[in-house]
């Protein structure tokens, strides 16, 4: 069966999408990188995507002077390239809610965090602050609020005495890079799909590894 395709948005360093491409590298996974988007010119995760002989596109949100049109460019693109879906990877842009619902049901992002707590920026910092002693990720559909939507799945780890916001910030990402693969699986065979405002858990999901634990828990 065709692979189905992915188009990759980022705004930096690119990890998560080098998670995808490694994913990927198996001709077993159910879908390849067709595309990368980044809105900055200097994104370092562009290099990911060189490396790996990936088309690549620069949009630069400061050509355009409306989110529409900013949109519009980026949706242009994708229909170009036929993706199935659109998987934001630390993509800092707010998409309008016409892109969004254009998107609706195949535009997937990742947050290092278990939504919907600590949605938005500083992340880390603000759960570190809040004394929390469980931290994670998830990946979700997206709707129009920002990191708002449908879970797909989410992986926890513990907080652990002496941590700051980089030591977390670290556990969390390495859980992103297995969380992120196995969510776009299961979207990619069809066993995570949305249904109303939510995507109804299947045991396939834990079989998948999208969810973990952390020891002892
Ligand atoms: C990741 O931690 C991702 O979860 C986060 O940005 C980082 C991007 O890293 N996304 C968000 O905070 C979305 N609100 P990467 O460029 O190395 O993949």
């Amino acid at each position: 069966m065709a692979r189905a395709k992915l188009a990759v948005l980022i705004s930096g360093r690119g990890s998560n999408l080098q998670s995808l491409i490694d994913a990927a590298v198996d001709a077993g996974f159910p879908a390849e990188v067709s595309l990368v988007i980044s809105n900055r010119p200097k994104a370092e995760g562009l290099k990911h995507a060189t490396k790996a002989g990936i088309h690549q596109l620069v949009i630069d949100h400061k050509d355009f002077q409306t989110r529409e049109d900013f949109d519009d460019a980026l949706n242009d693109a994708l229909r170009a390239t036929k993706v199935d879906y659109v998987c934001l990877a630390g993509f800092m842009r707010m998409l309008t809610p016409k892109f969004v619902n254009d998107w609706r049901g195949r535009l997937i992002n990742i947050h290092p965090s278990l939504l919907p707590a600590f949605k938005g920026l500083h992340v880390h910092e603000r759960m570190i602050d809040a004394g929390i002693k469980i931290a994670g990720c998830s990946v979700h559909f997206v709707s129009a609020e920002v990191d708002a939507g449908p879970i797909i799945g989410q992986a926890a780890v513990p907080v652990l005495p002496g941590d700051d916001a980089d030591t977390l910030a670290a556990r969390i990402l390495e859980q992103e890079h297995k969380l992120y693969p196995a969510c776009v699986k299961l979207i990619a065979e069809n066993k995570a799909r949305l249904s109303g405002a939510v995507v109804p858990f299947d045991s396939s999901i834990t079989a998948a590894g999208a969810l973990s634990n952390p020891p002892g828990v």
